[in-house]
This record gives structure tokens, C-alpha cells and sequence, in this order.
């Protein structure tokens, strides 16, 4: 484990310094956020009324578990993309568990936190083989270790999908279908298009939770790559983009400052108004949902969508 948080640290210098440098302004990477205190307030994130994300992709789940699980019918493994603490993937398991009791549950994350929590969760109800890696790596790793001959069920919730552009995404879906076997299953949870002040509040709480979250990157640069930032110099800016059709979180740059990273020995200049692009979350439609199936090499093979809050989970099957 020490390894690889080791080399971890050093992709995030690596990852920071190619961000800091990109011609269309600094960026960041989702991923980072979160170390431990950035997994903790994710935590509290899903606990605020503005956030009705999580309670919808858990509605879903909850209500749909027993149809999903005979959807998908024999499995040997069920994998998880991001799981965080997996308190969402429990209704999920509880219903595979009772067609399959001889199943695997692998979670993958950056997150030794968010897996030791998954592992409190879940660790009394089946095997379980967490995978502390990047989505796809974890995937390649799961893919290639696998022996047995039953169908896996491959979970991403919480439209962490949103996070990546939108041109990436049918390659991304290719990418992880290349790990998958005809046969296999992938359930997605996906945020969709919705009235955009309800969509800026669940990014953007009074409470000033999300903010919080954003500015513990800076913090986390501070504590693990000896940088400077002064946090206070910060504001956290969040942005609906109607041609992207995606919240932006950025953190914006309250004066003209210099910051200087010590793991890469470099100082970057700020100016007043500069922002540091976070995170992006794209919201999507149903119809957009089963074209990235066809695109990527999976059939659909139903949709639910919440009621309360526009989410849908999508099932979808590997095809030959
Ligand atoms: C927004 S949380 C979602 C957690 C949970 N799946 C849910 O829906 O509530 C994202 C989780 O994915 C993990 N994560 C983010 N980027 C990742 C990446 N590129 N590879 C692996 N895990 C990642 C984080 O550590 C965190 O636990």
C-alpha cells in the first residue's frame, strides 16, 4: 500500500505541473480532491438538501435493486467504479447476494479512505477484493485477473461520468467495455439536464460545504506538495455552461498572487480573476445515455429515472 500511495504523490506533482500548464488556463483533476479530509466532506456533500443527486441515485437503486439484479441474472463478480464508502451499492448487493451468494464485490478508488469505510460496510455481506487504483487501471487489473466464467456486473454511480468532457466519454465507455466480456453488465448512474438554479445550488450550498471541498485541493497541495496557497485568497466560483450543458467549479483568484510548489520547484502567478477549473459536471439526457451504449459496444436494456430530482440509471450489456 505505501507503494503505491508513493507513486500516487508523485502522478499528482506530475498531474499538477501538466495542469498548471495548459494553454486554456490551470486545471485541476476531480480526482485529487479527495485525500482523506476531501473524502470526509464529500460525505457531508451528500447530506445537503441542494445536493439532491445522491438521494436520487440511492431512490433508484433502493426501489429498482430486485430488477436489476434479475436483469443481470448469474454473476460471478460485481465491480464498482469509485465506490466511496459504497453505502449505495448495498441494496444493490443484498439483491445480486440472494441469485448469487458466491459473489465477489471489487471496489476500485484513489481512495484508501473511501475504501477502508466501503470495507466496514459491506466486508460482512460476501467476498470482497478492493482495488485501491484509477478507474480504468483498476478495471484492466480486475479484467485481466479474472478466472471464473460468470458475468460481471460493473457499477458507476453518482454521475462521476459528468466529470470527464464530453468528447472522452464514448472513449471511455469503449475503453472499459475493452475490459469487459460479451455478456457482462455495466450499470451507470447519470445526473440529467434539469432548471439551472437547482442545478448551481447542488454545487454551490449556502452552508458552504462544496466550497470547503474545493478549497481543500489547495490544501492538499499545501500538505503533500509543500505549495503555499493562501486558501483566504480564494473563491470558490461555480458556472452552468449551456453549450457544455455542465457545472463548472473553479476557484478563483481574489488577487494578483505567486504561489510556489515545492515538490516541483516552481513558482505559477495568479492574477486577479484567474481561475483553477476544478471540476466539471456534465448532465446528460436519456436519448444521450443509450447513444454512448450503442456507440461503445453495450446494448441498452432499461432506463429508470427518479421522480423527485431528474437522474437516471441506465443498465446496459456487453454485446459480442
Ligand atoms: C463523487 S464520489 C462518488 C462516490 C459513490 N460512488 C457515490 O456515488 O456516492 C467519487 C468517488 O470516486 C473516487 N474517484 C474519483 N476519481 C477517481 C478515479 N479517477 N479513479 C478511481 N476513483 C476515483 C473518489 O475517491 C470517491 O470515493
Amino acid at each position: 500500500m505505501s507503494t503505491l500511495i508513493g507513486s500516487e504523490l508523485s502522478q499528482f506533482a506530475l498531474d499538477v505541473a501538466a495542469g498548471f500548464s495548459t494553454a486554456g488556463g490551470k486545471r485541476i483533476a476531480p480526482r485529487y480532491f479527495y485525500d482523506d479530509l476531501g473524502s470526509a466532506l464529500f460525505e457531508a456533500i451528500t447530506l445537503l438538501p441542494e445536493y439532491g443527486l445522491t438521494r436520487a441515485d440511492e431512490r433508484l437503486l433502493r426501489i429498482h435493486a430486485d430488477e436489476i439484479a434479475q436483469g443481470a441474472g448469474k454473476l460471478g463478480t460485481v465491480a464498482e467504479l469509485g465506490s466511496g464508502n459504497g453505502k449505495k451499492t448495498l441494496p444493490i448487493l443484498r439483491a445480486v447476494l440472494q441469485m448469487n451468494p458466491q459473489i465477489t464485490y471489487q471496489p476500485i478508488d484513489v481512495s484508501a479512505a473511501a475504501l477502508a469505510v466501503c470495507e466496514r460496510e459491506i466486508g460482512s455481506l460476501c467476498e470482497m477484493k478492493p482495488v485501491l487504483n484509477d478507474w480504468m487501471q483498476g478495471m484492466s487489473e480486475i479484467g485481466r485477473k479474472r478466472e471464473e466464467n460468470l458475468p460481471l456486473l460493473l457499477l458507476f454511480f453518482g454521475s462521476s461520468v459528468g466529470n470527464l468532457d464530453r468528447t472522452e466519454i464514448p472513449d471511455f465507455f469503449r475503453d472499459l467495455r475493452s475490459h469487459l466480456r460479451p455478456g457482462d453488465f455495466f450499470l451507470l448512474g447519470a445526473d440529467l439536464v434539469k432548471d439551472i438554479d437547482t442545478m448551481i445550488a447542488a454545487y454551490d450550498d449556502p452552508t458552504g460545504v462544496t466550497a470547503a471541498f474545493n478549497f481543500n485541493v489547495l490544501g492538499r497541495m499545501n500538505r503533500e506538495l509543500q505549495a503555499n496557497f493562501d486558501l483566504r485568497a480564494f473563491a470558490h466560483e461555480v458556472r452552468w455552461n449551456s453549450e457544455a450543458r455542465r457545472i463548472e467549479m473553479h476557484l478563483l483568484s481574489c488577487r494578483d498572487q505567486d504561489v510556489f510548489i515545492g515538490a516541483l520547484d516552481r513558482a505559477y502567478h495568479l492574477e486577479p480573476g484567474e481561475t483553477i477549473w476544478t471540476e466539471s459536471s456534465h448532465k446528460f439526457s436519456e436519448e444521450e445515455l443509450r447513444e454512448y451504449a450503442r456507440l461503445s459496444g453495450f446494448a441498452s436494456v432499461a432506463t429508470w429515472v427518479d421522480e423527485e430530482w431528474p437522474f437516471a440509471e441506465a443498465l446496459w450489456r456487453a454485446t459480442e
